[in-house]
């Protein structure tokens, strides 16, 4: 049964109930709030572990990039390289409904798993006093999609999220219906030309205002994201071989479930057979893997339920022949 502590319209109980929802957060726990456009689902961004639980409890098929959530310009600094333009914007719009796409910065600790392994992070900095005291008293970015089950309406009250996320999740926040009530507009700074994502709770206008000049539309190369969906993904150099029963000795391997016998060559996703710590290493371990410049991953078969879904439909487009 998930918890809900309400914060009322003056902001009463506000320093007992966001002590509470900060232990959660900090032992890698969900805690659901509000922020000025739809209900979060959050967890610290910078443990994989957490992370995981987010898409647990989500559901989701496939891991999706995450929007990391800051309370201020500075520790968004920490985690991306903001270009003049993305600069610009940030201080005209945050806090607010803008989320910022912005190269990973070389001491970021979002953790690969809250960037779908990408070299670039979301950033925003919500509007919401609750969210924004939240985010402090964590005392770390909070990755936070939507707090809905995937394919869902996003919640603008506590108690759809309740409806939908009862028993997935550890704690909400019911501070009132959301005023924005759909999600932050998306721009990614990459570089290039600014480019709209997914238009959302700030006008298009207000931003092409700000920059003097027309925003580029969704994606330019298969290296960015059509709004809401997942185009890019990590790409190991090595070629991935799935459901391997056993591991050649030419090959590393990716195990799961202790399938592969130890070696410095092979890594276990989860030697236990548990797939939110295998979700949690998933990222890391092709890193580290790939790094070791064989040729071929052997990756042992991952179970298809929970979490295994979105494990396996990563593998599956990281083994796509490019
Ligand atoms: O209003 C909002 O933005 C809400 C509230 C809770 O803040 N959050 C939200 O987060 O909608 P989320 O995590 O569901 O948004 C994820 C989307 C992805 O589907 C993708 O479009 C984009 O953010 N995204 C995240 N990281 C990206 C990246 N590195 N490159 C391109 N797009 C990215
Ligand atoms: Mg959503």
């Amino acid at each position: 049964m998930t918890r809900v502590a309400r914060i009322g319209p003056d902001h009463q109980d506000m320093t007992a109930v966001l002590a509470d929802a900060a232990c959660i957060l900090q032992g890698g726990g969900t805690v659901a709030f509000p922020t000025e456009t739809v209900y979060g689902l959050g967890a610290d961004a910078t443990s994989p572990e957490a992370v995981a639980r987010i898409y647990a409890a989500k559901d989701r098929p496939a891991f999706n990039p995450l929007i990391t959530h800051v309370a201020s310009v500075k520790a968004a600094e920490v985690q991306g390289r903001f270009s003049k333009q993305a600069a610009k914007l940030a201080e005209a719009f945050w806090p607010g409904p803008l989320t910022l796409v912005v190269p990973l910065a070389p001491n970021a600790n979002v953790c690969g798993l809250a960037r779908a392994g990408l070299d670039s992070v979301a950033l925003r900095m919500p509007r919401h006093p609750i969210a924004l005291a939240l985010i402090e008293a964590a005392e770390r970015p909070l990755a936070a999609p939507s707090a809905n089950r995937s394919g869902q309406m996003s919640p603008v009250t506590a108690s759809h999220v309740f409806d939908d996320l009862n028993g997935a999740i550890d704690l909400i926040i019911d501070g009132g219906a959301t005023t924005v009530g759909l999600e932050s507009t998306i721009v990614a700074c990459l570089g290039d030309e600014p480019r709209l994502l997914r238009p959302g709770g700030t006008a298009r206008e207000d931003i092409e205002a700000l920059l003097g000049l027309r925003l580029a539309h969704g994606c330019k190369s298969e290296a960015l994201i059509a709004p809401g969906m997942m185009a890019s993904h990590y790409a190991p150099r090595a070629r991935l071989r799935l459901n391997a029963e056993e591991r050649a000795p030419q090959e590393s391997g990716l195990d799961f479930g202790g399938r592969f016998s130890p070696c410095p060559e092979v890594f276990d996703l989860s030697p236990r057979g548990d797939l939110i710590e295998a979700a949690a290493h998933l990222f890391d371990y092709l890193h580290r893997l790939d790094r070791l410049g064989k040729a071929v991953i052997a990756v042992a078969p991952i179970p298809h339920h929970g979490l295994g879904e979105a494990i396996n439909d990563r593998l599956a487009r990281a083994a796509a022949p490019r």
